[in-house]
């Protein structure tokens, strides 16, 4: 095998020169580092992250919708080294352990109604291949072997396995791996900002209804969706919207799937996003904030009544992970879970998000600002070329302002958030949930210059 001299060694020379030959970064591409220097983050503490020049950075995005608690919990990390030393790993196939038992009855104690059976996973894509195999599963079992399909929404992102894939409706994400996973439908998504002239706000809950028809309803599954949307950049819905879901789901049996790999564990100050809403679907998948990222998992919550036809005689939900449920994982989910409780995190969400809301929507005298968006610690800017007619960028010009200039200069200043275009461009933030309103002053003190400057180089305004 070729590897490059000194491996192992760690110096800053040395990690970059082996980043570069032998790691293969997600969704990255990698010809972008030929000739320049892989962003390498080596430590993290409270709401911050160092690089391996010892460069500081603001973690606006809490590593990718994770951190929830911030980096550097010893704490937490000494619960899993606890249980390390008990029981390192036995899995849950066959066996049950005391950390994956606690832990499952201590997620359904936060969830909403009956959702009280938890399959975990590894991660938030293996939780979502579990709510739509578990509902092909259970129609199969409840006499309906012919409702397969799943709806999803225009732009969503739902994970790469490809039964997920076939529910996320980002098409260049799609495209290199058809033929996907049969079965994926996907309607419009709650971007009221661009809601076609005329179109009732009402029209986009129907969209599901008309779309089940059309499918026909002895063919359909599930209809899956975020409690706010994050691709295309935090779309919020509209009052009612998943109280009709629910309703056409009902009429139909349609099993309604509530992906919370992002919304859930305070992001939007609740336990779950659907106690944001007010809806109770009959599955919730989750990940990310679980554990805070201190470990990798996740887990597919599924009611008493989807549940039921799995637990008679020789019935059987034909699906799993080797690594589901860890001993270590569970452990440190237990452990962040009583943070959550303890440090009030919820609460100090919902006390405080209306601070960081109020610092984005004041950038609205920047020409390029053209809506600001979302609920909780999640919440976006989308960004346009002329605020009347809300024109967007077409792809050279995205590509010019989000790779050219805004992705580096938020960067180069210290603010980690993400320049997104897999809708229109925006710019998402999700904040640790324990930073208040000094960490949101700092927010603004990078974005406003760098938006407007971004705002002067496409001479707007
Ligand atoms: C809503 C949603 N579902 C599923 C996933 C996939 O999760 P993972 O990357 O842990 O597989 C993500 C990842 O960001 C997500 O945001």
């Amino acid at each position: 095998m070729a590897t490059t001299a000194g491996a192992g060694s760690g110096t800053a020379a040395t990690l970059q020169e082996q980043a570069k030959r032998h790691l293969w970064m997600h969704f990255t591409r990698m010809g972008a580092y030929a000739d320049s220097d892989v962003p390498i983050i080596v430590r993290g503490e409270g709401v911050y992250v160092w690089d391996e020049h010892g460069k500081r950075y603001f973690d606006g995005l809490s590593a990718l919708f994770c951190s929830n608690l911030g980096h550097g919990r010893a704490d937490i990390a000494q619960a899993g080294a606890d249980q390390a030393k008990e029981l390192d790993f036995y899995s849950t196939w066959s066996y049950a352990h005391p950390r994956a038992i606690e832990l499952a009855a201590r997620v359904a104690s936060k969830t909403p109604g009956d959702l009280n059976r938890v399959f975990f996973t590894s991660g938030g894509g293996e939780a979502v291949e579990s709510a739509l195999k578990l509902a092909r599963q259970y129609h199969k079992l409840t006499g309906n072997p012919n409702k397969t399909k799943v709806i999803a929404r225009e732009v969503a992102y739902h994970g790469t396995p490809m039964g997920a894939l076939s529910a996320t409706g980002i098409t260049p994400m799609r495209v290199p791996f058809e033929p996907l996973t049969p079965g994926g439908c996907h309607v419009p998504n709650t971007n009221v900002y661009r809601l076609p002239e005329g179109m009732p706000v009402s029209a986009l809950a129907e969209s599901v209804r008309e779309r089940i028809l059309f499918e026909g309803p002895e063919t359909v599954s599930a209809v899956i969706m975020e409690p706010v949307q994050n691709a295309g950049g935090t779309f919020t819905p509209p009052d009612g919207y998943f109280q009709r879901i629910r309703e056409i789901c009902d009429e139909f049996d349609v099993l309604m799937i509530s992906d919370e790999v992002i919304c859930s564990w305070g992001r939007l100050g609740h336990w779950f996003g659907a106690q944001r809403y007010d809806y109770l679907p009959d599955i919730i998948t989750t990940a990310k904030g679980i554990t805070g990222a201190i470990a990798p998992m996740g887990a597919m919550i599924a009611s008493d009544r989807v549940a039921e036809p799995f637990m008679h005689g020789t019935e059987t939900f034909l699906h799993g992970f080797t690594f589901a449920g860890h001993p270590v994982a569970a452990a440190i989910a237990l452990a962040t879970i009583d943070a959550y409780e303890e440090e009030q995190i919820l609460e100090h969400v919902l006390e405080n998000e209306h601070v960081l809301r109020e610092m984005l929507e004041s950038l609205r005298d920047i020409p390029i600002v053209g809506d600001v968006r979302g609920a909780g610690y999640f919440q976006s800017i989308e960004l346009v070329k002329d605020r009347d007619t809300k024109a967007s960028f077409d792809d050279d010009e995205a590509e010019t302002l989000l790779r050219g200039f805004l992705s580096g200069e938020l960067f180069g200043r210290g603010l980690i958030c993400r320049a997104d275009d897999r809708g229109d461009p925006v710019i998402q933030l999700s904040p640790p949930l324990i930073s208040g309103p000094q960490h949101f002053e700092e927010i603004e003190g990078v974005l406003r210059p760098v938006l407007e400057e971004a705002s002067r180089r496409l001479r707007l305004g």
